[in-house]
């Protein structure tokens, strides 16, 4: 479990960042990267948690025109991180782009390649606003699932997905497809702002491949005991 769990860094200081990654990194092999700390100090964050020898998840979610998204996938291939995401809404021409030239980059560079997962409908659209904002009329799965199918298809790894997606994904892609699924709440933590949430047991009994978790284990006092309450968790399923 211990590399079936992601840590979400979600804070803007690289010192306060180092420092939990220090706390966690014998418990945990895998952190996010989010646009909060990327935006405020850049490819530093993600060198800090190399340089600790843990792996990064970097949560971008890149969406323009293939020609950019490629460049983007280009930079984070040469950074060396583990798994980057994209919007499935950039279209197929997107999505194959990034993994053309993320697989250009890790052959020239001898490097793994990097997991491209695709984000499909983000967890704080719903049907109403999928319709009246968006204009795409729909059950909120049905689109959820299209978009995996599309990802798929185009050569992506797998999805991020909310933990009550996991179903409708596993019944229209493959096995090999990864689901990695925030909106994770063990029974003992606070919900905060997420609303559709599942408890990690539950979620892996489902099928996830990787749980993202962020307040739960950050904000705690003893984040190194937090994970593992939640990796106790995982493995009870
Ligand atoms: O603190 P919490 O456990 O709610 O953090 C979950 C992390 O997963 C955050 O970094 C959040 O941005 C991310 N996330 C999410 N829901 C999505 C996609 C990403 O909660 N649909």
């Amino acid at each position: 479990m211990k590399d079936r769990l992601i840590v979400a860094l979600d804070t803007y200081d690289l010192r306060k960042a180092e420092h939990l990654v220090d706390c966690l990194k014998d418990t945990v092999s895998t952190f996010k990267i989010g646009m909060e700390l990327f935006y405020s100090v850049g490819p530093k964050a993600v060198e800090m948690v190399h340089d600790k020898g843990c792996r990064v998840f970097l949560d971008l979610k890149f969406h323009d025109i293939p020609n950019t998204v490629a460049g983007a996938a280009r930079a984070a291939a040469k950074l060396g991180v583990f798994m980057f995401n994209v919007h499935a809404a950039g279209g197929s021409a997107m999505m194959k782009a990034a993994v053309e030239a993320a697989r250009e980059v890790s052959g020239k560079q001898q490097k793994n390649l990097p997991k491209i997962i695709a984000v499909t409908l983000l967890t704080s659209i719903d049907e109403k606003n999928l319709k009246t904002e968006i204009g795409i009329n729909k059950k909120v799965e049905q689109q959820v699932s299209e978009w995996a199918v599309l990802a798929q298809a185009s050569g992506l790894a797998g999805v991020v997905a909310s933990p009550r997606e996991i179903q409708t994904i596993r019944n229209t892609c493959s096995s090999e497809f990864i689901i990695v699924t925030p909106g994770i709440r063990p029974s003992w933590a606070a919900r905060g702002d997420q609303k559709r949430v599942m408890t990690p047991a539950e979620a892996i009994r489902l099928g996830a491949d990787y749980i993202v978790v962020g307040r739960p284990i950050i904000q705690a006092d003893d984040p190194q005991e937090a994970a593992l309450k939640i990796m106790r968790e995982m493995e009870e399923f």
